[in-house]
């Protein structure tokens, strides 16, 4: 019995073998295939995008959404840049706080969706809730995102600001979050803070503090100054913002122009400290590198980035 047994068994071997080495191979040619495929695609949707612009089209298809070119803008990019700036927001989400299909994730000034609708397939068993003061483009993300994916939630809030909303009629400091307390699991913030002053980021961290749940995750990006930041960022002028900070607004904390003091906004570290000690909130990571002052050889993302949790 054990002979025949021993018999059957050798003899399947090779054919394992065989099998194994034949499936190996199906399966890096299909990857390779999927990468050409993911490349033409990629490429036949520039063109389509560009044949639309050369015949004065006004909007930019972005995953089967028509995305309006103007309201894309008001997000600080346009369709150049709009693809790559959201896959680089999504990659970075995953790999420094991590997202599941179940996650309530909640996002601040998520302007026309570029990182909601990326979200939609990831998030498919839990919930999106996406904040903006401009009111066109929350009505946009609602219309469109939220008529294919109900669990992804707009709110518009009608702060007054003077670059993305200059006739609002409410402040920072009024707004309750649209969450329960202890109900959400990652917060993100895409050049948010880099529009704000303290004491509304103070409050939304406070905010935060409420509605996160214990070991929930904070992403928000931002400027993070020290002389030797400054000094490089003005050698190297990366941007297109031509981000001097050239004019300090109070202790840790300079604007990049007076005229338009929310244009650019940047804070030391230990005004950082200082907020999210008072808010109850605490570091989860050390500050990601940005890349934007040219400070860092090896910058994480485009802007610094602090990722926090709950102080308790
Ligand atoms: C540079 S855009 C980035 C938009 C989006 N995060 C993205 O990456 O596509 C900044 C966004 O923050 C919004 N915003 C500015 N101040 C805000 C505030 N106090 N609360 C909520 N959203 C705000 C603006 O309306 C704008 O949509």
């Amino acid at each position: 019995m054990r002979d025949s047994l021993v018999r059957i068994k050798s003899s399947l071997f090779p054919r394992l073998v065989f099998d194994r080495t034949s499936l190996d191979k199906h399966i890096e040619a299909l990857t390779e295939a999927n990468s050409e495929i993911a490349k033409e695609r990629d490429s036949l949707l520039l063109e389509l995008n560009s044949l639309r612009s050369m015949k004065g089209g006004n909007t930019f298809l972005f995953e089967g959404y028509d995305i309006p070119i103007d309201l894309m803008q008001l997000t600080g990019g346009g369709p150049d840049t709009f693809e790559t700036i959201s896959r680089q927001h999504t990659e970075n989400l995953r790999r420094w706080i991590g997202l599941e299909p179940q996650h309530t994730l909640l996002e601040i000034g998520c302007g026309i969706g570029r990182d909601a609708i990326p979200l939609s397939k990831i998030l498919t068993a839990g919930r999106y809730i996406g904040i903006d003061i401009i009111g066109r483009s929350i009505e946009w993300c609602k219309s469109h995102i939220s008529a294919h994916n109900p669990n992804f939630q707009f709110y518009h809030f009608d702060v007054d600001d003077q670059l993305h909303n200059a006739t609002g009629k409410t402040a920072t400091t009024d707004i309750r979050l649209p969450a329960d307390d202890q109900s959400v699991d990652r917060i993100i913030l895409f050049s948010v803070f880099t529009h704000m002053l303290r004491e509304d980021i103070e409050h939304y961290l406070r905010e935060f503090r409420r509605v996160l749940k214990p070991g929930g995750l904070v992403y928000g990006t931002t400027f993070i100054f020290d002389d030797a930041i400054l000094a490089s960022a003005r050698a190297t002028n990366l941007t297109i913002f031509d981000l001097r900070f050239e004019h300090p607004l109070e202790e840790g904390c300079r604007i990049n122009d007076p005229v338009h003091p929310l244009g650019a906004v940047a804070f030391t570290k230990g005004a950082w400290d200082g907020m999210i000690e008072r808010s109850g909130l605490t570091y989860a990571k050390p500050n990601l590198k940005g890349a934007w002052s040219g400070f860092y050889s090896d910058a994480e993302d485009g802007q610094d980035v602090v990722i926090l949790t709950r102080g308790d």
